[in-house]
């Protein structure tokens, strides 16, 4: 039999998936995933759900646009009422274990700022010191970020939100792999929900890839306008970058002109 925290896990996963594109996916990760399933069913003796779980993830594998999970997926996070959807869902982050960057985190990095913002702007993932403090752009490439806010854009840093496309430090600061993004992306969506700003600036590749599915260098995202959700999305560099490359603050401070243009002119 599969125990019920596998089986909780299994529907957790699952859960998630119906909200993700197919792009996300590594071929890897699915295979991985098949894998799994299939060694569950041969080791172990099948439960009439496991066999609705297998089409799922089957389905997800094969079409996974048009395939719904035919089952009823429930969360295993348990909603508290006498919280907001926001303190929910930030609740829901700091127990999650969705991935395995769960396991080397010291923090969460949910995120931070106004929920009215027009301005939401979209980092990679937590660095050491995001992991340590819980907030998101806090080391270097934060303060230049908060520079870039307030003395260049001249509004305070918390007028703004800031949020990043995982919620936990990958290990020496690397990319996160597609099935971490992927893991996570879910709850950076309900934040651009809750908060509905007018204009998303996604700082970096990273960003840029998981939000709008582009897989072009930074420089051609840079050059076209954007759309997510109906929300005006602006492509530029990692403040990152501009740490390890002075020259690309000049094109940075460029596109954040063009944000605060379409701002005044959306007024
Ligand atoms: N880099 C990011 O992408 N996000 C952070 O929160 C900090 C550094
Ligand atoms: N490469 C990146 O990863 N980020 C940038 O902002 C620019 C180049």
């Amino acid at each position: 039999m599969l125990s019920e925290d596998f089986h909780s896990k299994l529907k957790n996963w699952l859960d998630w998936q119906q909200e993700l594109e197919p792009f996300f996916f590594s071929d890897r990760f699915l295979g991985d995933i098949n894998k799994t399933l299939e060694d569950a069913v041969k080791t172990l003796s099948p439960e009439p759900d496991i066999q609705s779980l297998l089409n799922t993830a089957d389905g997800i594998h094969v079409k996974p646009a048009e395939q719904k999970p035919q089952i009823e997926i429930k969360s295993t996070y348990e909603y508290d009422p006498s919280l907001s959807p926001v303190e929910n869902l930030q609740r829901e982050v700091s127990q999650c274990s969705r991935c395995p960057l769960a396991q080397c985190r010291t923090n969460t990095v949910f995120g931070e700022g106004n929920l009215n913002a027009d301005i939401m702007f979209i980092g990679e993932g937590p660095g050491e010191t995001e992991d340590k403090t819980g907030r998101p752009f806090v080391g270097d490439a934060g303060q230049l970020l908060t520079k870039i806010i307030e003395n260049g854009m001249k509004i305070p840093r918390n007028s703004v939100y800031i949020a990043n496309i995982v919620k936990c430090r990958p290990p020496r600061n690397r990319d996160p792999f597609p099935d971490e993004a992927a893991s996570c992306i879910g709850y950076l969506k309900k934040q651009i929900e809750i908060v509905n700003p007018k204009v998303l600036v996604l700082l970096g590749r990273v960003a840029t890839r998981y939000i709008l599915g582009l897989e072009t260098t930074l420089s051609a995202a840079r050059a076209t306008s954007h759309e997510y959700n109906g929300i005006k999305t602006f492509v530029t560099y990692h403040p990152s970058a501009l740490l390890r490359n002075e020259s690309l603050k000049r094109p940075t401070w460029e596109d954040i002109k063009k944000v605060m243009k379409f701002l005044a002119e959306a007024q």
